[in-house]
């Protein structure tokens, strides 16, 4: 597809109503619906495991996108893995055997993919980029919904996206943190193929309007 896709980060979903905003974020023709899971150590910020996440798979009607922000990447892959996400991206700063996992998420019949914090470098990455399905950009520091857009994300695609065209790859760049209407050309010229959106979404006074402004076509 020539678009951007849009993945609604629920950490900015009402979480007494959840259904609702599974609901509304599905209606409304989101591509996927992005999970973060945090476990306090790696962000300092804990969200849910897979006792929500498994009744949000059933409401659900787009492919689960799940962010994992945690220390034991192993254990949280073994827990998520029987509800058949889409993905699952991991940090590079917390794995000490990324190639092992990676492994081990496509064995699982679910796409592999790598997340880099605002200061990790696209070049620690470069060599396991063949078998990665998508590598997730960070534009805040993980941990929290509403902040900041750090701009340096930008350059950052760029690179990448040249990287994975010379290299002849079909790996798809997610960005992931203060994205919203004023960002989202800038994004889709560095080549971004996904973009999370929480607070923009979801404190939106329409949803479907939101989504639509995001889903611009692609450089
Ligand atoms: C931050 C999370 C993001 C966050 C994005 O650690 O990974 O997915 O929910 O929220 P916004 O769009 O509000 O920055
Ligand atoms: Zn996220």
């Amino acid at each position: 597809m020539n678009r951007i896709l849009v993945a609604p980060s629920l950490l900015s979903a009402d979480f007494g109503n959840l259904q609702r905003d599974v609901e509304a974020i599905c209606n409304a023709d989101c591509d996927l619906i992005h999970v973060d899971v945090m476990d306090g150590h790696f962000v300092p910020n804990m969200t849910i495991g897979s006792v929500v996440v498994e009744p949000i798979s059933k409401i659900a009607t787009r492919p689960l996108d799940i962010h994992l922000m945690v220390e034991n990447n192993s254990f949280f892959v073994d827990l998520f893995a029987y509800l058949k996400p889409k993905y699952i991206s991991f940090h590079i700063e917390e794995e000490k055997h990324p190639h092992r996992l990676i492994a081990k998420i496509r064995e699982l019949g679910i796409s592999p993919a790598i997340a880099l914090n605002p200061h990790s470098r696209i070049e620690d990455i470069e060599y396991l980029l063949p078998d990665l399905d998508m590598v997730l950009l960070m534009s805040v520091n993980p941990g929290f919904g509403g902040q900041k857009f750090i701009s340096n994300v930008l350059d950052k695609a760029s690179r990448l996206k040249k990287i994975i065209v010379e290299k002849n790859l079909s790996t798809v760049i997610e960005v992931d943190g203060g994205v919203s209407n004023k960002n989202i050309t800038d994004l889709a010229n560095a080549g971004v193929d996904i973009v999370v959106s929480g607070s923009y979404i979801f404190k939106s006074q329409n949803i479907k309007n939101a989504i639509d402004s995001l889903k611009v076509i692609k450089n």
